[in-house]
């Protein structure tokens, strides 16, 4: 390859335990943190490459044909930093089995796009996919008719999911009596996912379903499994606790596809002591903003203006995959400039044609008690009048000060300032000045409503006592 210097490096046994990617570059006197390419290989061996800029700043778009589904049930997702082909499997042909997926990330690292890639892949592919977007719709807007069931409310998920359970019961007792062990796809049954994005929402603390919505999930990762009814999964988390508590999602894990977009340092520890990711490998950081050099600014120099744009959107490990700490990214899926309705290049993907599958009955769902409260049937009942406590009145930004608008972002055990920073950007309101949230930040510890209990976690609550 034209300009890529490489370093084979000899390592501990098992791998490099702690690993400092600033430390590496400035011993190798590249400013640019993101051209180094770090790569554990096997056994005593990492490879050090070093390019002339990222070589995964210019990934292709997304076509149909990647999309579809292969003999072996795989569909390609973009590019590893080295050009081979990302592969995420939805079906496994040798066993006949379903997969459990979740993608993880922080706000605005690619989650919803690589969703989106992936029902496109279910349509095209003729799988039936049952999905909620916990953010009212937003975040894949795209998907309304282009899927069998489509749910905006954390009540009507819970149907759903249901719903899906009920559907892989079904499934269990039609094949036994069919004296079959296995599914087998189209025969009769198609291969089916629940996806949820956003399920931080439904799984979060103090949700008002939590403990069904982990119970459920569990339920679909155990048995749906084996008869054709997966399910995927995408949430901002800090930790695996969040969503769902005990060892909901863990298991269900350790055997399924995990895709790491841009995290939070919270987030990366967790994975490791809940054992997704291998101890001893090590991930090298994947950077907000690539592309750029550090440098010592003379005093009142103006930053430029796009300095901190993000531009490492859908970079990922796919840390089930069969290189898990080699760096990738989805291909460019739809738009990069925002679009005022509709993505009509994420619409053509899609195509004119109807999604596979039928719609998942909601009210059908319902329990006996939840009927009389829902009174008038599901119309009314689905959006407020039923047991669903939510959607309450989203807060105001535009006239919450920037103090109000710290406290909001944070969840119960806090963010590291940059992730926090990443929040402030995408909550709708107006920017704030890193210096403006450091001076917030000290004003709301001096008062102690906020703590600081470690160095991970640089902004904490104080407990509510
Ligand atoms: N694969 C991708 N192709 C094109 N743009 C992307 C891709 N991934 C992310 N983006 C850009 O980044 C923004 C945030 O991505 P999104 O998927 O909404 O993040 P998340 O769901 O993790 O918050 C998108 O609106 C889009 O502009
Ligand atoms: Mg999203």
């Amino acid at each position: 390859m034209l300009d890529v210097r490489e370093y084979v490096l000899k390592t501990p046994p098992g791998g490099v335990k702690r690993y400092d990617h600033e430390a590496l570059c400035d011993l190798l006197k590249v400013e640019d943190y993101s051209r180094v390419i770090f790569e554990q290989g096997v056994g005593r061996e990492a490879i050090v490459r070093v390019y002339p800029s990222n070589p995964l700043m210019d990934v292709r778009a997304v076509d149909v044909d990647d999309l579809v589904m292969d003999a072996r049930g795989r569909i390609t997702l973009g590019t590893y930093f080295d050009g081979s082909p990302l592969r995420f499997r939805l079906f496994d042909p040798k066993t006949g089995n379903a997969q459990r997926g979740a993608v993880f990330g922080t706000t605005g690292a690619g989650k919803s796009r690589l969703v989106q890639a992936i029902l496109i892949a279910c349509k095209a592919s003729g799988i039936v996919v049952h999905l909620a977007d916990l953010k009212h719709g937003q975040s894949v807007p795209e998907a309304k008719g282009n899927v069998a069931t489509r749910v905006t409310t954390q009540y009507e998920t819970i149907l759903m999911l249901r719903g899906l359970v009920a559907e892989a019961e079904r499934r269990m007792t039609s094949y036994a009596e069919m004296g079959r062990s296995g599914f087998v796809i189209n025969s009769p049954d198609p291969l089916t996912y629940g996806i949820v994005d956003e399920a931080n929402r439904l799984l979060e603390k103090g949700a008002p379903f939590r403990d069904e919505a982990a119970l459920l999930i569990k339920e679909l990762g155990r048995t749906g499994r084996s008869v054709g009814v997966g399910i995927i999964i995408a949430a901002q988390a800090g930790h695996l606790d969040e969503l769902g508590g005990s060892d909901t999602l863990r298991g269900m894990l350790k055997e399924g596809e995990v895709i790491l977009l841009r995290w939070s340092s919270a987030m990366m520890q967790q994975l490791v002591s809940d054992g997704l990711l291998p101890r001893g490998e090590s991930l090298q950081p994947i950077p907000k903003v690539v592309g750029q050099v550090r440098r010592i600014r003379r005093y009142n120099e103006q930053r430029a203006d796009d300095e901190d744009d993000v531009n490492s959107q859908g970079m990922l490990y796919h840390l089930t995959g069969i290189r898990p700490t080699s760096m990738a990214r989805t291909y460019v899926v739809g738009s990069i400039e925002p679009c005022t309705g509709y993505d009509p290049v994420i619409l053509d993907l899609y195509g004119p044609h109807a999604p596979p599958g039928e719609t998942i009955d909601l009210e059908e769902h319902m329990t006996a008690k939840e009927r009389q409260t829902a009174g008038g049937g599901p119309q009314e009942g689905m959006a407020g009048a039923g047991p669903d406590p939510e959607p309450e009145p989203e807060p105001d930004i535009s006239r919450m000060s920037t103090a109000q608008r710290i406290l909001a972002a944070l969840p119960a055990d806090g963010l590291a300032e940059v992730d926090l920073m990443a929040v402030l950007e995408a909550d709708g309101g107006r920017r704030i000045a890193r210096a403006s949230v450091r001076t917030n930040i000290s004003t709301l510890r001096a008062k102690g409503l906020i703590a600081r209990p470690d160095e991970t976690k640089l902004i904490v609550p104080a407990p509510a006592d």
